[in-house]
């Protein structure tokens, strides 16, 4: 099985691109929405909670995992590398190698949760990568609550919009990763106030294509995978909330169960 977690249910939008790229394996998902949302939260508790959710994913049966959350991939993905003896997919590798892919004039912008940002993931990697490249980050915090409301296309969060990314704007960026789980479902207005010339990486789409190839080169892995199409959803707190944007942001119905980790 492919196993993939998350803060919350930000990450079906992996979810969805598995099921789009990768359509024959099982997959189990689990959704810590009880202790959702790890963007606010200190790395030592990302970093405790992320190895928690992998774990029990392997206890599933996952045999291998994809960490969806940018914020646990960002402080946690090297621990859970150590630690876990299934090979670890994380989202910040994949988007790091598109954004240098498709920029033109070096002029990179990055927007995530606090902690994302606040971990200097990206800076440091980047700025490895290629000492020329302009880099401005920015911390979007209201984003998630905004997407978890329903509000994508309000007035309001097109203002809230426009005062993130007209710093990015302003230094003329070619390109922007959306380094949150969340930030895809707000794409089109992200894409409006950012300017239609800017290129936007999903890190979603990256990883599992990451995936995909690192099952062809990996053919025992590959025939081991269980395949087919009973997918497990569990999450760690359940409410009409959760069942109604699973259903919305998977644009399919989605059994969920809980199950509490302590
Ligand atoms: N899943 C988180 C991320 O991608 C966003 C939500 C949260 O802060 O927990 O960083």
């Amino acid at each position: 099985m492919i196993g993939i977690f998350d803060s919350g249910i930000g990450g079906l939008t992996v979810v969805k691109e598995v099921l789009r790229q990768l359509p024959n394996y099982q997959i189990v998902y689990f959704g810590d929405t009880a202790r959702t949302p790890y963007g606010s939260k200190s790395p030592e508790t990302v970093t405790k909670y992320a190895l928690q959710d992998a774990q029990f994913l392997i206890d599933q049966g996952a045999q291998i995992i994809i960490v969806a959350c940018h914020t646990a991939s960002a402080v946690a993905a090297e621990e859970l590398k150590k630690r876990l003896a299934v090979p670890i997919f994380e989202v910040v590798s994949p988007a790091i190698r598109k954004a240098l892919a498709v920029t033109t004039k070096k002029r990179l912008g990055i927007i995530g949760t606090s902690a994302t940002i606040a971990s200097g993931i990206y800076q440091r990697r980047l700025k490895e990568a290629d000492r020329e490249l302009e880099l401005i980050t920015q911390a979007c915090p209201l984003f998630v609550p905004l997407v978890e409301e329903r509000w994508v296309k309000k007035p309001e969060t097109k203002m809230i919009a426009r005062r993130y990314l007209y710093p990015l704007k302003l230094k003329q960026i070619d390109t922007l990763v959306l380094a949150c789980t969340h930030y895809p479902l707000m794409r089109e207005i992200i894409q409006q106030k950012i300017g239609q010339r800017v290129k936007l990486v999903d890190p979603a789409a990256e990883v599992v294509q990451e995936v995909g190839q690192y099952l062809k080169q990996h053919p025992e892995l590959e025939q081991k995978l269980t395949r087919g199409q009973e997918h497990k959803f569990y999450v760690s707190d359940i409410t009409d909330k959760t069942r109604q944007s699973a259903k919305d942001w998977l644009e399919r119905p989605v059994r969920l169960e809980k199950h509490l980790l302590e």
